[in-house]
């Protein structure tokens, strides 16, 4: 049977403190290419304001299979759940790659269509931010401190990666275009 689901809309910048206790604990990123959505586990990420508009900002490493599909569709959805018992499915969505595994349907996550973006968002983890890329800059190793260097990347440091730009996180802005809960009707 077709489960109906309703979404109650969330005012992203009154509910900042839910926002930012979640990302501290992981929240998932959401995309969709090829008609596949993938999910990994973020702890990184803050919601702000440029050219007056509301942006969730997401740092992705090079690495990423998320990198590669945010670079192909520049919509992406956050997925947040307001308790903490999506430990497995944030151990799972951040240890696995979608470039070998099917991580939705191995967890048997509920996708919802999205309202004004190509990404779904997923019943699990109900509080969804809808977001499209407006700006993304991979960040300049050269200006990041070098204990922060040590701790991150330390293949740059030692020389030893052969494509070190795949350790270095791209910034993405995620403008906000929507925000909401997903409930279930039944
Ligand atoms: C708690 C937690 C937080 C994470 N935060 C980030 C992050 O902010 N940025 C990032 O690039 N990787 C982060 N990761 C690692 C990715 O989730 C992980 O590499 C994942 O397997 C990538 O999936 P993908 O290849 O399908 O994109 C985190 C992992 C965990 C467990």
């Amino acid at each position: 049977m077709r489960q109906h689901f309703r979404k109650t809309p969330v005012d992203v910048f009154g509910h900042l403190h839910v926002i930012g206790k979640a990302v501290k604990n992981g929240v998932l990123l959401t995309t969709q290419w090829n008609d596949r959505a993938n999910s990994m586990t973020i702890s990184w990420g803050q919601v702000g304001i440029e050219w007056n508009r509301p942006i969730f900002t997401v740092y992705v490493r090079g690495s990423r299979y998320t990198h590669e599909m945010l670079l192909h569709n520049g919509e992406f959805t956050i997925n947040i759940s307001p308790e903490r018992n999506v430990k497995r499915i944030l151990d799972f969505c951040g240890t696995r790659s979608g470039r070998d595994t099917d991580k939705i349907s191995e967890l048997g996550l509920t996708l919802v269509e999205g309202e004004k973006v190509s990404v779904p968002g997923i019943a699990e983890l109900p509080i969804t931010l809808e977001c499209r890329v407006i700006y993304r800059q991979m960040q300049d190793w050269e200006a990041i401190p070098d204990y922060i260097l040590e701790k991150f990347y330390p293949s740059l440091l030692s020389g030893n990666s052969p494509l070190p730009v795949r350790d270095i996180h791209t910034m993405f802005y995620g403008e906000v275009v929507d925000a909401y809960v997903i409930e279930s009707e039944e």
